[in-house]
């Protein structure tokens, strides 16, 4: 596998392969890989002829008081993996190479309506600095298509709406949450929990399916938020939300309505922030 940093290395290399009339996969991740990410990897190698990933620790899309500084860089750990998923070539730009005028002056894409609720909300700007930093790599890739996890579904909606709103010509995919046998999703996060916290994470793969199963006894979406957010405080989380969505949009359900729905938890677990999420039809 080969890596490279800089634009036109990336470039000249695609456009061999596009000259062979090859299809080209994208796998976008912020680094610090995991087997969750690698299934990404695995989807896209499935459905494309060759695979690019991108390694990039964005500084958009974290807030002031974010793990900017203290998120885990590990690229040589990230090479190995990802060269034994057989994927073709890493995209491992610095911050220049993505934002030329610095990241303060870049061109911002906002995604509106889906981006003001959940972790939007908790995270102000969180999905302008994800929406700028994929069309950037977009452009950069030229990808005919690109993976993104369910374990972020509202990023992975933001994405999507992103794509189709500004008619780029590439095909998202997504790809199943990949959980420990205890049900956490799988996280760069989660290594920085306490074994104490650890033991007490997989309770929020089991209060969401807690919810999915309240909703289909009939319980009142609101209801079934209020009590999963007072299970959680009660072991030792603090929740920012538990949340019964419309999986396409992200907005309210209206009264009654229970097919194509999505629960959503964040919650922290000391200084560890949490999320994972269970669409259900
Ligand atoms: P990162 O957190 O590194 O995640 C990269 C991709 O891996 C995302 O699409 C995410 O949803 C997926 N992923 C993470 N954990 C997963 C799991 N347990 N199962 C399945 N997929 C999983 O998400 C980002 O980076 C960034 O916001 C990025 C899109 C790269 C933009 O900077």
């Amino acid at each position: 596998m080969q890596t490279v940093q800089d634009a036109a290395a990336l470039r000249a290399t695609i456009r061999g392969w596009r000259g062979q009339g090859l299809t080209v996969g994208f796998v976008p991740t912020m680094g610090n890989l995991h087997a969750g990410h690698h299934s990404l990897i695995k989807l896209a190698r499935a459905r494309a002829d060759r695979v690019v990933a991108s390694v990039f620790v964005n500084p958009t899309q974290f807030g002031p008081n974010e793990d900017f500084e203290r998120y885990p860089r590990t690229l040589v750990q990230d090479q190995v993996g990802l060269a034994e998923q057989e994927c073709d070539l890493l995209f491992a730009p610095d911050v220049t190479t993505l934002y030329p005028f610095g990241a303060e002056n870049s061109v911002s894409i906002h995604v509106p309506q889906l981006t003001e609720t959940l972790e939007g909300a908790h995270r102000p700007g969180h999905f302008d600095g994800v929406a700028t930093v994929v069309c950037k790599l977009f452009n950069l890739v030229q990808p005919d298509l690109a993976v993104f996890g369910q374990k972020d579904f509202q990023q992975l909606k933001v994405i999507e709406r992103m794509v189709r709103d500004l008619s780029l010509p590439v095909k998202i995919m997504a790809a199943p949450t990949l959980r420990a046998d205890d049900g956490l999703a799988l996280s760069s996060r989660n290594q920085y929990l306490s074994a104490d916290d650890r033991a007490l994470a997989p309770q929020i793969y089991t209060t969401l399916q807690q919810m999915r199963d309240l909703i289909a006894k009939g319980h009142a979406w609101p209801v079934v938020e209020q009590a999963a957010a007072s299970k959680l405080a009660r072991a030792g989380f603090e929740p920012d939300y538990a949340a019964i969505r419309r999986s396409d949009d992200l907005a309210e359900p209206v009264d009654g309505e229970n097919e194509g729905l999505v629960a959503l938890i964040a919650a922290r677990l000391g200084s560890t922030r949490l999320i994972d999420n269970l669409p259900f039809d």
